[in-house]
């Protein structure tokens, strides 16, 4: 009899206590006030979510990381987190409502979609930090707002908030140094022995790469590192795997000068060479009262670098409007890219080039590979020396991405099918089903484009790859 009455009053507090829990955690977590302007209550949802203290640098951490147990639980997630996404430039830009980056944009948006961060263990000790349903629609909101803001060309309403965007339909250059820049990257007098020009690892009738798994300079040299396209090369962040080029013309001051590609012995070589031809140096004085400096040829092969944007991919029909433009299968070849977070690596206008991202996110892909670890495979880190950078690399772009052949920086993989599988596994962290791959690489077809109105082709036949690139 006691002890029926005791129970009872047992359930009835703790029912008291669960309600007021609630009602407690209600009060702790509420929307900002929606007098704030948007971008600072995104803000404020970010700062409550506690996405610092696992994202950055020099995480603010709660007093419980000092307790055994618990601080190393914590401090593992805080370790892989900062590990997998580094938000603390994406904060400093909200902050100041300031320009944000597309990446930042499409990581965001993808955990809020999937209702991933933070995750439930932090938000049961952090009571105000969970997405609820009002925080999400804030911040997914904003996300349009801001997709719609950052590109003039408008989008039909369904396409407005597309992670990947269409290429420019054309491009304001300098036609003059346009012209001396095409003459300039074809011109095999940029190589100390006459032989190698940009064009032979680059040339423009296949798709601005070489085919070979590494590329061959003069006295036929191999390089380390497989030559990306320069085709959209103009939307990149930076330039190179390892971004030690800030635009394109410091990139094209690298080749003429490394022994393995050119291997001129100087720039005053070279300038002596096209000086030494009258009639080239007076077209060039013509367009640089200056005369042929290292600065002039560089901003020349720039400009005419500029114009190699390959617009109105079937894709990008479809983006603007155009449904019949891609077919229903490659349509859910876009949606698995987007489902498997592709998109939030590879978005934008060049579906990448604008952010160093680990390869080997979810798994270790360096030692799966089995080969030798080169030098190149540090990427970003050869650069910056920084333990965090290591096999990070600049994200390539995928525009035309089915004549770019081999694939990654090591260039070991050889179909398109290959790299989509392994990139599911090693970044996206899932095994890929044979339909989603052949899905995704049909999808990954649409994005061939025109330059100059020509549809993108290649006809080099795939044996080049092993063309002695093994023997070396
Ligand atoms: C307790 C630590 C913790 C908190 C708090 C946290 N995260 Fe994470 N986050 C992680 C970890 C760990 C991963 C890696 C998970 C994985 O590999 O699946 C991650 C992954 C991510 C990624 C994906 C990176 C990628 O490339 O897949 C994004 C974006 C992200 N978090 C954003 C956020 C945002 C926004 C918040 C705040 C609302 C947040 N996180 C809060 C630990 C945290
Ligand atoms: C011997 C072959 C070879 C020659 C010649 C050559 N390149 Fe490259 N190019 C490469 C390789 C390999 C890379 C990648 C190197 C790296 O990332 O470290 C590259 C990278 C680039 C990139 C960066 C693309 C990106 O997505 O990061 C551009 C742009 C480029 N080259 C333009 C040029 C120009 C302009 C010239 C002539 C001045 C030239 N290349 C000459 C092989 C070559
Ligand atoms: C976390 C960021 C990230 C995610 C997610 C990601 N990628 Fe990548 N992707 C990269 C990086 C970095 C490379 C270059 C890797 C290298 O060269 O070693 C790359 C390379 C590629 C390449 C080869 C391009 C070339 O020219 O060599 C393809 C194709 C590709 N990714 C497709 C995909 C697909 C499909 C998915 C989704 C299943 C995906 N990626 C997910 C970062 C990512």
């Amino acid at each position: 009899m006691l002890m029926k009455k005791t129970m009872r009053l047992c359930v009835a507090v703790l029912l008291v206590a669960a309600a007021a829990l609630l009602v407690v955690y209600r009060a702790v977590n509420r929307v900002p006030s929606a007098d704030l302007p948007q971008y600072e209550q995104v803000y404020r949802i970010f700062e409550d979510g506690g996405c610092l203290s696992c994202h950055s640098a020099d995480p603010e951490l709660p007093f419980y990381t000092k307790l055994p147990v618990a601080g190393k639980i914590v401090m593992k997630d805080v370790d892989s987190g900062y590990r997998a996404y580094d938000i603390r430039p994406f904060m400093d830009a909200l902050k100041v409502n300031g320009e944000v980056s597309e990446v930042d944009l499409a990581k965001i948006e993808k955990v809020v979609l999937d209702d991933r961060m933070p995750m439930p263990k932090y938000y049961l000790v952090h009571w105000g930090s969970s997405l609820t349903a009002a925080k999400r629609d804030i911040v997914l909101d904003w996300i349009r707002n801001e997709r719609i803001v950052m590109h003039s060309d408008a989008l039909p309403e369904n396409r407005a908030a597309e992670p990947v965007r269409p290429i420019d339909q054309t491009v304001e250059v300098d036609e003059a140094k346009a012209e001396l820049g095409f003459a300039l990257f074809h011109d095999p007098r940029l190589s100390v022995d006459n032989t190698v020009s940009c064009a032979t690892c680059h040339a423009l009738e296949t798709a601005g790469v070489d085919n070979h798994q590494y590329s061959h300079g003069v006295d036929d040299q191999l390089g380390g590192v497989n030559a990306p396209t320069v085709y959209n090369a103009v939307y990149n962040f930076v330039q190179f795997w390892d971004g030690r080029a800030k635009t394109l013309a410091d990139q094209a001051a690298g080749p003429p000068l490394n022994p393995v590609e050119m291997a001129s012995p100087s720039f005053d070589d070279i300038i002596a060479k096209l000086e030494a031809d009258k009639s080239f140096a007076k077209a060039f004085k013509a367009v640089y009262p200056e005369g042929i400096t290292e600065a002039t040829i560089t901003d020349a092969i720039e400009e005419f670098e500029r114009t190699l944007i390959t617009p109105n991919s079937r894709f990008d029909k479809w983006l603007r409007g155009d449904d019949s433009a891609i077919t229903a299968d490659e349509l859910e070849g876009y949606e698995l890219f987007k489902k498997y977070d592709c998109a939030t690596c590879h978005v934008g206008k060049n579906l990448g080039g604008q952010s160093y991202e680990l390869m080997g996110l979810r798994r270790h892909y360096f030692a799966d590979r089995g080969m030798e670890l080169t030098v190149e495979d540090n990427g970003r880190y050869k650069e910056t020396q920084h333990e965090r950078d290591r096999h990070r690399f600049k994200v390539p772009g995928l525009r035309n991405v089915e004549h770019t052949w081999p694939y990654y920086h090591d260039g070991t993989r050889e179909t398109l099918e290959d790299a989509v599988r392994d990139m599911g596994r090693y970044q996206s962290g899932v095994e890929l089903a044979d339909a989603e791959v052949n899905k995704i690489t049909a999808f990954l077809k649409t994005l061939t484009g025109e330059y100059q109105g020509k549809l993108l082709t290649n006809d080099t036949s795939r044996d080049v790859i092993h063309d002695h690139d093994h023997e070396h």
